[in-house]
């Protein structure tokens, strides 16, 4: 069992709590905070202990100088001051004297938010490649080092193992309740156990794949990764996304797991990817050249219907199709239908297919909706979560 915040006497200590609050902003606006409000009660716990309250998070994937003005968590800070009806201190860099002083003033209760912790990327990848100094450093800020990001819990970073490693540390409530449900699909998933895997992150969600099937009865395959499977298989899938480094991985899975990978067999394709869009259904072997597969189509629906319906356990992790525009909704918003009239115990995983459940009104049907879509990912596949490695056992 992992130490947890309740572990602690947190009273006038400054506490860092690693947040996930990667959250989806577009032109400064936030356009989902499902994450930031799943961190609240991990931060109310250490405001009603009286605690000094540091905040990180990272938000994006922070490349160059351009990056640093989409990817400020300065929104996030404005939303966390909402939610918690007190004003979150928003410090806009991640390390030097402004940091330094601005903790050194700080209050029981008080809350500062640091500026994007990938911003540290810019030199030399430091955040990314768990640089040693700058864990060290960030730890050297606080007494107790609190990790709440499940999310980024499948990451090797300075902002969270490279923090756990110099103070005495523990897992906050969110991460604690995510440890609690995929546990439970991890030790004794009740079977027949379905997978249905989609969403962009190709790259990241692929390769546990093969794990994921010696586990499951069936992986049921949209989404964007349909089309490098689909592409494995011998099918012309015009301009869809293919992650072509994929393609030979894809093959051996193919052969190895015959029976258990379905794939679709129709497509909702198009010419552009809008939301007046003329939107087609083609079976796999008629998509032409110049058109992009965006969604499952209503025969494939019916075959993932037969594989779901009996099934004991749902993992879903990635959206089947560009759900956020109508004309490629129907996919998703079918499935989680179905999924939400089993009896199975459902577990969603990932920030697009969170925000498709609760857009989509099924929130309270499901078992239990993961912050976490690599992170979750890589659990139930059987890995171990490097972030959560780190942390202290309850008996030490
Ligand atoms: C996520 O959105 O899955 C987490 O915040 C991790 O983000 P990353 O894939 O950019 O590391």
């Amino acid at each position: 069992m992992k130490k947890t915040i309740k572990d602690y006497d947190l009273k006038g200590k400054k506490v860092i709590i690693r947040c996930d609050l990667n959250v989806p902003i577009e032109n400064g606006v936030i356009m989902d905070d499902n994450r930031i409000q799943e961190s609240l009660k991990t931060i109310k716990a250490a405001m009603r202990k009286g605690a000094k309250i540091i905040l990180l998070s990272h938000l994006g994937r922070v490349k160059n100088e351009e990056d640093k003005i989409r990817y400020t968590l300065k929104p996030i800070a404005e939303r966390l001051s909402e939610l918690l009806g007190k004003k979150v201190i928003f410090i806009d860099e991640t390390s030097g004297d402004k940091v330094n002083r601005a903790i050194e003033t700080m209050k029981n209760k008080d809350i500062v938010l640091l500026e994007n912790t990938r911003f540290e990327d810019l030199e030399d990848e430091k955040e990314s490649k768990n640089d040693e100094e700058l864990g060290k450093y960030w730890a050297s800020l606080g007494d107790i080092f609190i990790n709440d990001a499940f999310g980024t819990a499948h990451r090797e970073h300075a902002s969270n193992v490279g923090i756990a490693k110099h103070l005495p540390n523990g897992i906050g409530y969110l991460v604690e309740k995510e440890l609690k449900y995929l546990n439970k699909a991890v030790t004794k998933p009740k079977q027949p156990y379905v997978v249905i895997l989609g969403g962009s992150k190709v790259s990241d969600k692929i390769h546990v794949i093969n794990n994921l099937a010696l586990k499951a009865d069936y992986i049921l395959i949209g989404g964007a990764m349909a089309f490098t499977f689909l592409k494995a298989a011998g099918f012309n899938v015009g301009k869809s996304l293919v992650e072509n480094e994929s393609i030979d991985y894809c093959i051996d899975v193919l052969n190895d797991f015959e029976d258990k990978i379905i794939l679709p067999i129709d497509i909702v394709t198009s010419n552009e990817i809008s939301s007046n869009a003329k939107a087609l259904t083609r079976f796999i072997n008629e998509i032409e050249e110049d058109e992009i597969g965006l969604d499952i189509g209503p025969r494939t629906i019916k075959v993932f219907k037969q594989y779901l319906d009996n099934s004991k356990t749902i993992v879903w992790n990635g959206p089947v199709g560009y759900f956020e525009l109508e004309p490629f909704a129907q996919g998703t918003k079918q499935l989680l239908e179905i999924v939400t009239s089993t009896k199975a115990i459902t577990i969603l995983g990932g920030g697009d297919t969170a925000r498709a459940a609760i857009d989509m009104g099924y929130q309270d049907k499901i078992t239990h909706i993961s912050t976490g879509g690599g992170a979750s990912l890589e659990m139930l596949a059987g890995k171990q979560l490097p972030a959560i490695s780190f942390i202290d056992e309850k008996d030490k």
